[in-house]
């Protein structure tokens, strides 16, 4: 056969394989997040049919062969920003390019954030941004919905999301004083509200107060350049704020997510109240597990401006391995990546005042072999454990279990086939982001997803992508997830405070002026 011929041939074949909605996956290893087996996978109109060995194969049917490698369930990215109009510009990803990056990474879902300007209705906000997803999606994709003003409308809005629009999380910012920040006593109606209709309240948890301060200071001693973003926001900044969230949603018995958990001493914080009974979830980023803040120091102005995000990349050089073990052991339990692209001509607009560089960083594409790379490769996590961090605690914490995070029959089938001995160096040269760098350039990482099925279709095979913006679907997501709120309505059952029954005083009672 002339090679012509032969390269005809594999690209018909490819193609044919690419239109299939019939599926076998031979051999591979299953690995849910509580149990491996080499099982065989059938797949059908877009969901799995079976799981068990020696499937028969069904005639017609696209197989592909597994031995060696892992059978994982796609993975669920908690947090990004697609096309995010945010600091004067737009997130540079947007859903077409951003999902498709999510899929060449081994990445079948993502979650995105409805952002409402103060003032404005939440429904509408959410209508808007799902009419935008919609058209060019690749991937499957849900909404969580930012809280950024208060009042009554506001309430029965989070109620209609929760009942009829499919939205179970909402996002509260602590931060940016004067754009999105709640004060605390709007945080203790949101978080109640969450509490009422069995939503999960979402913190981005930063002193915003402190930050404005911090800042001001900054930039009277002269410090215009990156490394300004960190100082005027130390840890502390991070664990205060993270503390007082779990205060306040304590106080109303509501299940608490920290997201981009980005330092030790809000990591801290979080394992502590985990480990005193609080149903709190922290979510750090592949940014904060695969890199640090060591580069906004550097000489080379975009350089550092790159890795600017808030909370910021902390400069203590142990932090990623820190949030690494913490992962590993369940202190935190689930990871995103905040993916919320801008490339260096809009990063620029703070070049000469650090609080106008857009914030946010690169990780649709990468977290899935960063986390491999840092966590299991570095022999902190086996594949199990790899699996609940990257989809399976994202499906329960947010109620799509096991319709997502599990290959099992009747889930859908978003599936990765993951080589854990192959490896590749991420570099902005071959990545999918549309952003002009990647912060984690350079970086060799073991685990690498071979083939991706995406609502059961083949999308990415070896470096070949064949997604449709319009592809994915908008997952939606019942309200009071069991694997949150069961405890939380346990302790609603048996925890109430009681008065305690006194016979009533009958004594003099002087009186008052
Ligand atoms: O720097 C960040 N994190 N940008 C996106 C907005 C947010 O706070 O998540
Ligand atoms: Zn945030
Ligand atoms: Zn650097
Ligand atoms: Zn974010």
């Amino acid at each position: 056969m002339s090679v012509l011929v032969h390269l005809r041939t594999s690209y018909f074949k490819r193609k044919e394989r690419m239109n299939q909605s019939r599926i076998i996956i031979k051999g591979g290893k299953v690995v849910n997040e509580d149990c491996s087996a080499i099982s065989d996978v059938y797949i059908e109109n877009g969901h799995i049919i079976d799981v068990g060995s020696n499937l028969e194969i069904p005639a017609g049917v696209t197989v592909i062969d597994a031995t060696d490698r892992l059978v994982i369930p796609g993975g669920i990215d908690t947090h990004t920003h697609m096309e995010l109009a945010f600091m004067g510009t737009k997130a540079v990803d947007d859903f077409h390019t951003g999902t498709k990056a999510a899929l060449a990474g081994g990445t079948t879902m993502i979650m995105d954030f409805v952002i409402p300007q103060r003032g404005v209705s939440l429904l509408e906000a959410f209508d808007w941004w799902k009419d935008t997803a919609d058209p060019k999606v690749c991937c499957d994709y849900s909404l969580h919905v930012a809280v950024t003003w208060w009042s009554d409308k506001v309430k029965m809005e989070m109620e209609t999301l929760a009942k009829e629009k499919g939205v179970n999380s909402f996002k509260m910012f602590m931060a940016y004083k004067d754009v999105f920040m709640l004060q605390d006593h709007e945080l203790y109606a949101a978080f109640s509200q969450c509490k009422q209709i069995g939503a999960i309240a979402q913190v981005h948890a930063e002193n915003g107060d402190l930050i404005v301060e911090g800042a001001k200071k900054m930039l009277s001693l002269g410090i215009t350049g990156p490394e300004g973003h960190e100082l005027c926001r130390p840890e502390e900044v991070e664990a205060e704020a993270t503390q007082r969230a779990i205060t306040i949603a304590h106080a109303v018995n509501c299940p608490l997510y920290v997201v981009h958990v980005m330092s030790k001493s809000a990591a801290k914080v979080v394992s502590s109240a985990r480990r005193e009974g609080r149903v709190v979830f922290g979510e750090p980023i592949a940014a904060g597990l695969g890199t640090d803040g060591t580069h906004c120091w550097h000489k080379d102005w975009a350089h550092a401006a790159k890795f600017i995000m808030g909370p910021p990349l902390r400069p203590d050089p142990s932090t990623p391995a820190f949030l690494m073990d913490l992962l590993a052991n369940d202190d935190l339990s689930v990871t995103g990546t905040d993916h919320c692209t801008f490339s260096v001509c809009q990063k620029a607009l703070g070049k000469d005042d650090f609080t106008k560089i857009p914030n946010g960083v690169n990780g649709v594409e990468d977290r899935m072999s960063v986390i491999w790379e840092k966590g299991v490769h570095s022999g902190k996590m086996d594949e199990n454990r790899f699996v609940a961090v990257t989809s399976s605690n994202a499906a329960k914490i947010f109620n799509m279990y096991p319709q997502k995070g599990r290959i099992a029959k009747g889930s859908d089938a978003d599936v990765v086939i993951w080589d854990p001995k192959a490896t590749r160096r991420i570099s902005a040269v071959t990545h999918h982001q549309a952003v002009d760098y990647n912060i984690f350039e350079g970086m060799e990482c073991h685990g690498v997803p071979v083939v991706t099925i995406s609502r059961g279709k083949v999308v990415y095979e070896r470096g070949q992508l064949s997604a449709h913006p319009g592809q994915g679907r908008f997952i939606p997501r019942q309200p009071y997830a069991e694997f949150v709120y069961k405890r939380v309505q346990q302790r609603d059952q048996v925890g109430q405070p009681r008065p305690v029954i006194r016979i009533p005083y009958d004594g003099d009672v002087i009186s008052t002026y």
